[in-house]
């Protein structure tokens, strides 16, 4: 093979599905983190990039080292995984990642099959023409005995009737030694899925049954919670990538990011979070990203990775460095980054004419993007830790017939109080600020009771929406 000499850069593997399919504890499982048990309400609510190296790779996937063809040549030098959230309201967030990846993992609840966000997520895929991988994730048994479930919660035992767990080999195997019912079990929830995926105009086969991998996707049985399956999905996602998508991920210099999250992180006041696909970056680079009130020029002051195996949204640990090629989940901290926007390319001027042409591009993204956020005469204020977050908030808000009169990403200060006092002149109830995820300073909290702004502050999205609609209830009796 003629590009086995070239130099691939780490796949981007998004990582899609319906909510609590699994998708967070995959992961966790791959990482051995537990970013999921840390969650709020135990909900993806941004999106999230692991840089996870090649040595992790290689030791997860020696039980089926087979499935991988080139093994004498172990190229990819690691794989960038954006976790993404399943609620309906995040669609734009499930829309970046997957606009951002090589091939994705769409992870499906084995015991409830294709829900509306697998669908939007399948939709999605096919739309870009992505390449996935299904993982046919847990569960417990739909309607065990008590018995059954407190054999099951302690021997964490997953998945099927009476399944024996076995991470040490290939799901194939582990299969094979179940007993005939368990057998059945399985083949019985496969055969709906694969039902229900044809539904869908979608062939799918289990990995190791596939007759065309050019036309069927391939399902891999996992398990996130014992790991059972894991090394198989792994060693596919490394197989595909060095087989038929090696002509993608050949790493070019031609730069390719994306910033994913605006976040403000102590110490540092707002940083953003970039999928950095192809190219490099330095300290001192000229950068160009979207703003709220148009593009942003600034100079890369911090270039940090997150350790290796944790995830950039969560870790607070990071490394400088000077250079960093693709692919890799970065953060850069640099001055004026207060109205930045998540989800458009960044570009670098290498000269000084490059200013005004990338300024150009961005103006042109940016029309498109901000005729999105629409914002009301009057409305509650709302405010969030970053772009993504606030969206699917907006998201929600509108599907619940709340308006919104103005926004802000990060803590809240006065001013934004300030901001929301405008509506006590024109609906007292509307002179509010949700505050998702973010601190409230004192004197904004102690400026806000004289005036007579309430705000709401919460870490779940749905909660904060609860404790308005409650309020607003409350008010109208
Ligand atoms: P969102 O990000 O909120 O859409 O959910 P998710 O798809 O990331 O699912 P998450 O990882 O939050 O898992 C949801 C619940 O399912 C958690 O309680 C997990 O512990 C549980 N879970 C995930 N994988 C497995 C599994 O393989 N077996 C069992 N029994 N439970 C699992
Ligand atoms: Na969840
Ligand atoms: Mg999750």
């Amino acid at each position: 093979n003629q590009r086995s000499t070239e130099v691939l850069r780490a796949p981007v593997i998004c990582v899609l599905g319906h909510v609590d399919a699994g998708k967070t504890t995959i992961l966790d499982n791959l990482r051995q983190t537990h970013v999921q048990d840390n969650e709020a309400g135990g909900i993806t609510q941004q999106i999230g990039a692991t840089n996870v190296p090649s040595e992790t790779i290689y030791r997860r996937t020696e039980m089926c080292r087979e499935m991988i063809s080139r093994e004498g040549d172990f190229i990819v030098p690691g794989l960038l995984i954006i976790d993404t959230p399943g609620h309906e309201i995040f669609k734009s967030l499930r829309s970046r990642g997957s606009s951002l990846c090589d091939l994705a993992i769409l992870v499906v609840d084995i015991m409830h099959g294709v829900a509306p966000q697998t669908i939007e997520s399948i939709q999605l895929l096919v739309e870009r023409q992505t390449p996935f991988i299904i993982a046919l994730n847990k569960q417990y048994l739909e309607g065990m005995t008590f018995y059954e479930s407190i054999y099951c919660l302690n021997s964490k035992v997953d998945l099927l009737y009476d399944w024996k767990s076995n991470n040490k080999k290939s799901i194939e195997l582990v299969l094979q030694e179940q007993q005939q019912i368990t057998q059945n079990h399985f083949e019985k929830c496969c055969k709906t899925i694969i039902c229900q995926f044809a539904e869908q105009n979608l062939n799918v086969a289990l990995y190791y049954e596939n007759p065309d991998p050019n036309e069927y996707y391939s399902m891999v049985p996992t398990s996130a919670r014992s790991g059972d399956g894991m090394g198989s999905l792994i060693a596919l996602i490394i197989e595909k990538s060095q087989t038929t998508l090696s002509r993608r991920i050949s790493y070019t210099h031609e730069l390719q990011a994306t910033v994913m999250e605006v976040k403000v992180i102590d110490g540092f006041g707002i940083t953003i979070d970039v999928a950095l696909v192809n190219g490099y970056l330095s300290v001192g680079d000229k950068i160009l990203i979207a703003g709220q009130e148009g593009p942003i020029v600034t100079q890369i002051r911090r270039l940090l990775i997150p350790e290796s195996n944790q995830e950039l949204r969560t870790t607070n640990q990071y490394q400088n460095e000077d250079t960093i090629k693709g692919a890799r989940g970065i953060k850069i901290v640099a001055r004026g980054l207060e109205k930045a926007m998540a989800g458009l390319p960044l570009f670098v001027a290498r000269q000084t004419d490059e200013i005004d042409f990338y300024k150009n591009e961005i103006n042109i993204m940016l029309k498109t993007a901000l005729n999105s956020i629409q914002l009301e005469d009057k409305g509650v204020y709302v405010q969030a830790s970053t772009l993504g977050s606030l969206e699917g908030l907006l998201q929600l808000l509108k599907a619940s017939k709340i308006p919104y009169s103005g926004i802000n990403i990060g803590p809240v200060h006065r001013r934004d109080v300030m901001r929301a006092s405008i509506q006590l002149e024109k609906d007292v109830l509307m002179a509010t600020i949700l505050a998702f995820d973010v601190q409230i300073e004192k004197e904004a909290q102690e400026y806000a009771n004289k005036i007579g702004v309430k705000i709401f502050q919460n870490d779940e999205i749905y909660r904060l929406r609860d404790m308005f609609v409650s309020y607003r209830k409350n008010k109208k009796e």
